[in-house]
């Protein structure tokens, strides 16, 4: 039984919803807290339905799972209430009494504040919300009529979980390349997105985990402006097939290649013990849909090798379609890096 933190790696939209929801149903995971806010949209494919889920946690396809939003998050009451009878979970979700609300006003304020558009915000209001914290005036989860049910102390549940050795899951949102602190300052989120901010949103010591997964996808994207390493134009991102849109905004996204580097450097900030790589069908086609390792072709094998160089870690999760059991799992076969 393990606390793992799943933490993005680039600048979002790697695939942390498909990878969680697979753990769920794979793991069968206990509790997941869910961190972070709205602007962040995880994409699920489950029984048919496609859904990109802005506030609930990505593990509820599994109905044994308690989903819990943790006091760092930011609750955008609508969405909330929106997604927790879309996905039918009233009854095993529950919200931190000091997760802080995002009021229309602080909406209104990112998509009309000149400076914020200019950083390209997906305009939900997180950025003002955040502000609103830190001047320590925001309202609180703990003082909305319409949260009461599901009010809950998320720091307490989810140490008592880890002490009656459940399997946890802490879902961070975004990537490293958009940390507020590590980050592409200024054009990142108003948060820290890293895998120590995820288990300090969640209210989880750092000697309490067991496992940090770094996930990749096998190529770049990234929404709002900023720079990006190796930008493909549109034309070519369409002919390679990496072209996409935002599961949230419908923005379209800007592609380049996978890259060492950052990959190296989010393992490292993170702490990553280990990697998913996502989508590795879309650089690949024959690898789509294969299930083990050895179905996939010699040059994904040696991609992977690559990553695995770079960055350390095992690449123990390998996405090869967008179902969540399109999934290659080598958590109990993987090669140690010796570099
Ligand atoms: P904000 O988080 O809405 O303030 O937007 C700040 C920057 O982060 C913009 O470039 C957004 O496109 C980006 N961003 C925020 N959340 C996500 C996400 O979940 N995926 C990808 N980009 C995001
Ligand atoms: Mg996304």
């Amino acid at each position: 039984m393990v606390c793992t933190v799943v933490a993005g790696s680039f600048w979002g939209d790697e695939g942390k919803g498909k990878v969680v929801s697979y753990l769920a149903l794979k793991d069968k995971v206990d509790v997941c807290v869910r961190t972070g806010s709205v602007n962040a949209a995880h994409t699920v494919h489950h029984q048919g339905r496609r859904y990109a889920l802005h506030m609930v946690p990505s593990t509820f396809v599994y109905g044994g799972c308690r989903l819990l939003i943790g006091p760092g998050a930011n609750i955008h009451i609508h969405q909330l209430l929106k997604e927790v009878q879309e996905t039918g979970v009233k009854d095993r979700i529950g919200v931190d009494n000091q997760a802080s609300i995002i009021e229309p006003h602080h909406s209104a304020a990112d998509k009309n504040d000149s400076y914020l558009k200019s950083l390209g915000t997906t305009g939900w209001g997180v950025g003002p919300a955040v502000q609103e914290r830190a001047k320590r005036s925001a309202k609180l989860a703990k003082d909305v009529r319409e949260l009461k049910p599901f009010l809950t102390d998320v720091a307490e549940e989810v140490n008592t979980a880890i002490d009656a050795d459940k399997t946890v899951v802490l879902e961070g949102t975004q990537g490293l390349m958009l940390s507020l602190y590590h980050g592409s300052y200024p054009y990142v989120t108003s948060r820290d997105t890293s895998a120590a901010a995820i288990c300090s949103e969640s209210g989880v010591g750092p000697s309490r985990v067991d496992r940090v997964l770094v996930v990749y996808k096998a190529f770049i994207t990234r929404v709002g402006a900023g720079d990006l390493p190796g930008e493909l134009p549109k034309e070519e991102a369409l002919h390679k097939g990496w072209f996409e849109t935002a599961a949230g905004t419908g923005r379209e996204r800007r592609s380049a290649p996978f890259n060492f580097d950052l990959a190296r450097r989010a393992a490292k900030i993170h702490g990553a013990t280990e990697s998913a790589i996502t989508k590795i069908d879309i650089l690949y086609p024959s690898a789509k849909n294969a299930t083990s390792f050895n179905q996939l072709p010699t040059e994904a094998m040696d991609f992977i090798a690559q990553v695995e160089e770079a960055t350390c870690v095992p690449a123990t999760i390998i996405g090869t379609g967008p179902g969540a059991l399109d999934i290659i799992d080598r958590r109990n076969s993987f090669s140690t890096c010796t570099s």
